[in-house]
């Protein structure tokens, strides 16, 4: 897709720094720091600047190591390390000064001037993002993975003061419906941690496939990460592949990515999904259902299925089991219990739970399920660690201490944050990344939507409904990967970026939305994504065409496209638009006979792809 960009004014100013002049691309980072002002020169980096770290701190030495491993990678040096109690003995030195300034937590501010470079932090996460923003603030050729020749490697001058909007700023990852090994899993925290994003969400078991090692119950990842087959194409095809699909964690290496994830201040949520969605593990143990079936298997196709968890002493002590080694493993403070779409039909047959709802007199299954997630809080409580669960916590009184994820629209969110209670907005489809991105007659098979990447970056994820106080309780957002139709790598990077980058300036950034500002900073970013190979959806630089019924003859024609400073020409009859074609600049009819081929134009020149779409 490079090639198909117009050479804009960062990118030439860009190539001028290559060839060696003075100037360098202006600042663009995503996501947009709190306050940024742009200053009066330049700062260069050589191989004899030496960087002061303000004491031996081994996760601050650890930081400096990742800019130092950019550098010598892409630019064929890295900065000489001194570790020194009061680095501001050497402020005359040209250099890099990373200083303690007692910032809060994950504040940073950088200071660059044409002798030196100040990074004043209050903790490692801090000292991380301004090493983060510093990245972005070098020619994208930081992020080559080979040695980049005649690239100057200098920084604009600027002021940076900046602090994250929210504490918790999320990305999910289902590895159940499709599972992702573990250099794909670093991978993906590495672009988390660029974005500032800090909470990887890992999605562990499903009906579909139980994904981590509990050393108890040892059938669950030997028979119950198996499916026997996978349904192909749209979940009611009826056509299944006849491949059995398979993976799992083990604990050293769920221990390794905590690590790894934790050294880029990543803080790994694990989601074990109670008490729905547990039909791989009934598979292995029935006895943990309500015994209503002879047989029970890994499900093979997408949705919702009603083998449950039976609210039975032996469940609650697998699952007891199943948490301890959990906790023991995950350092987070949150653990995600799932809670969603748990069907009521198999605990409405079963006599163990009738007689249950009646002991405790309860009103019916939803109080019970309400009871289940409350017992198993009590629990998760008692070692010290809160659970968070989706909306469907909500039905039948939420338990005392949860956290909501709020991913039903935003009304479970509302409620939650009304009665007091920590929330995450994930709502669908807004912060579904599993939506189409574009016009689904021209996209990969997905989920539903569309939801561009537009839409997804106007959504405020604080309900104007909600009172000052009761808005203090959304604690933060996050970016749903349901990978139903993902079943790569690829497809998910694709899927993900660059729509995450709007999740991760909604979880970041306090300045108001800018959708013109974004795309500006976006399209210099998308470079650097190019840099580190991520496969992310072009549609930012293609029109997006949308049809809307107006009666059964004529539908109404609506187009936009997301790259700045582009129009979009088109054609009604099959023919390939150019810039000299019709310039779209309204809604307009079309009927049956016609058909709309449209291009993006900037400068007199098409950037993107051709898109087409049919009267249907
Ligand atoms: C969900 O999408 N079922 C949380
Ligand atoms: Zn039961």
């Amino acid at each position: 897709m490079i090639r198909n960009r117009l050479i804009t004014l960062a990118s030439v100013l860009l190539l001028a720094a290559c060839a060696g002049r003075q100037e360098v691309q202006e600042p663009q980072i995503v996501p947009q720091p709190a306050h940024l002002e742009r200053t009066e020169g330049t700062f260069t980096f050589d191989k004899s600047l030496p960087v002061y770290v303000d004491g031996p701190d081994s996760a601050l030495l650890r930081t400096v190591g990742f800019l130092n491993s950019r550098l010598q990678t892409a630019a064929g040096f890295s900065l000489k390390v001194i570790s020194d109690e009061d680095p501001l003995q050497h402020g005359g030195e040209r250099g890099l000064f990373f200083l303690d300034a007692g910032l809060p937590a994950e504040a940073y501010n950088l200071r660059i001037t044409p002798e030196r470079i100040v990074a004043e932090y209050g903790d490692g996460a801090g000292a991380f993002y301004a090493v983060q923003t510093l990245l972005q603030l070098l020619p994208d050729a930081i992020f080559a993975d080979t040695r980049q020749g005649g690239v100057r490697w200098a920084v604009p001058c600027v002021d940076i003061d900046d602090a994250p909007r929210f504490p918790y700023r999320g990305m999910h990852l289902d590895c159940c419906l499709h599972f992702f090994d573990i250099p794909f899993l670093k991978r993906y925290i590495d672009l988390m941690a660029l974005h500032k994003v800090n909470r990887f969400h890992w999605h562990l078991t499903e009906d579909q496939g139980w994904r981590i090692e509990i050393k108890k119950y040892p059938l669950l990842t030997e028979k119950g990460q198996w499916r026997k087959e996978t349904v192909v194409g749209s979940l009611h095809s009826g056509v299944y592949d006849g491949k059995p699909h398979g993976g799992f964690y083990t604990q050293e290496e769920a221990r390794d990515l905590i690590r790894y994830a934790a050294e880029r201040y990543v803080t790994i949520i694990p989601e074990i999904e109670i008490p729905g969605h547990s039909l791989a593990a009934i598979s292995c143990y029935p006895e943990l259902s309500c015994g209503l079936e002879d047989h029970y298997e890994t499900a093979t196709k997408w949705g919702i299925f009603k083998q449950v968890y039976c609210p039975k002493e032996e469940t609650f002590k697998f699952l007891e089991d199943v948490f301890d080694e959990i906790i023991d493993l995950f350092p987070s403070e949150l653990i995600h219990i799932g809670g969603d779409e748990c069907p009521k039909a198999s605990w409405k047959k079963c006599p163990h739970c009738q007689a249950l709802i009646k002991k405790l007199g309860l009103k019916d299954e939803f109080e019970l399920q309400s009871w289940f997630i409350q017992r198993m809080e009590k629990y998760i409580n008692s070692k010290g660690r809160q659970i968070i669960g989706w909306d469907e916590i909500l039905q039948g009184g939420l338990a005392p201490n949860a956290r909501v994820m709020s991913w039903l629209g935003e009304e479970g969110g509302i409620k939650a944050a009304q009665q007091h209670h920590e929330v995450v907005m994930s709502p669908y489809p807004k912060y579904y990344l599993d939506y189409w991105q574009g016009d689904p007659d021209s996209e990969p098979l997905a989920m539903g939507g569309p939801t561009l990447l537009r839409t997804m970056y106007e959504y405020e994820p604080v309900p104007a409904v909600l009172t000052p106080e009761e808005r203090r309780y959304i604690i933060g957002v996050e970016g749903c990967v349901w990978t139903e139709y993902m079943p790569t790598p690829a497809r998910v990077e694709y899927m993900a970026w660059p729509r995450m980058c709007a999740i991760a300036e909604a979880g970041w950034t306090t300045a108001a939305k800018d959708w013109d500002g974004f795309t500006r900073r976006l399209e210099t970013h998308l470079g650097r994504l190019d840099r580190l190979g991520v496969g992310y959806c072009p549609n930012f630089w293609n029109p997006f065409i949308d049809f809307h019924k107006d009666t059964e003859y004529s539908k109404v024609v609506t187009m936009s496209v997301d790259a700045p400073g582009a129009e979009i020409h088109y054609t009604l009859d099959g023919s390939q638009p150019t810039p000299a074609s019709p310039l779209y600049e309204g809604p307009f009819a079309i009927n049956p006979q016609q058909k709309v081929t449209a291009i993006a134009v900037r400068d007199g020149r098409q950037i993107g792809e051709t898109k087409y779409k049919e009267f249907r």
